[in-house]
């Protein structure tokens, strides 16, 4: 059984389909250990809550400096002893020594298709507002395992969305989860569970 611990910042969406994927048996062998945030009000701690997972709060905001920070953050996940660690909508960087100790055992979903509209500054709400002003056609989301880099690691999985005329920030956002993030996240840990994907030559490859 893989043990996956999941990181999250806000709502939660992803967070629920993966719950809602085990319930129905399209993710299996995974059993989700527990929810981190580096925010209290997190709706998605309350998810985790209602279903009985241990919720952590792990905030920069309670350690003197980003460094403090880190160690704390990267004792809590080790402490866990995850087989993965899920960075669904975790909007934080995460701690270079984390990303040391779990090479390529760390998934991140992103809302464009990388290498477009990723990197610094780009998350949440932002991407799909920076999608709107430079007028692309297409855009969707990305699963990749998470290196050093920001939104730069080895690509698992990418889903095309359509972009509408009169679309806003949010309804692009929404469809951008319904028709690609809730897929494909909850469909990269099911493989992974099950031993289906590796990576070669710093590129994934399905085995
Ligand atoms: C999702 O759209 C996710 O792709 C994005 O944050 C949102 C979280 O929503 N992540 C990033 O931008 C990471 N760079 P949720 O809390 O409802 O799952």
């Amino acid at each position: 059984m893989l043990r996956a611990a999941v990181c999250v910042s806000g709502g939660g969406t992803n967070l629920q389909a993966i719950l809602d994927s085990i319930d129905v048996g399209a993710v299996t062998n995974t059993e989700i250990v527990a929810v981190i945030s580096n925010n209290r009000g997190a709706k998605a701690l309350a998810r985790a809550e209602s279903r009985g997972i241990l919720g952590l709060v792990v905030s920069p905001k309670d350690y003197p400096d980003r460094e403090a920070f880190n160690e704390a953050f990267t004792e809590k996940l080790c402490g866990l002893a995850p087989d993965l660690i899920v960075l669904a909508g975790f909007l934080v960087k995460i701690p270079p020594q984390l990303v040391t100790r779990f090479g390529n055992r760390i998934v991140n979903i992103h809302p464009s298709l990388i290498p477009s509209f990723c990197g610094v500054g780009y998350y949440g709400l932002k991407v799909h507002e920076k999608v709107l002003e430079r007028g692309v056609k297409i855009t969707g989301a990305t699963v990749h395992f998470v290196n050093e880099g920001m939104d730069e690691g080895p690509i698992i999985s990418q889903q095309a969305v359509r972009v509408e005329e009169d679309d806003t920030p949010e309804t692009l956002q929404r469809r951008v989860m319904e028709q690609a993030e809730w897929i494909l996240l909850p469909k990269a840990i099911d493989d992974i569970a099950n031993g289906r994907l590796a990576v070669v030559d710093g590129k994934v490859r399905r085995v």
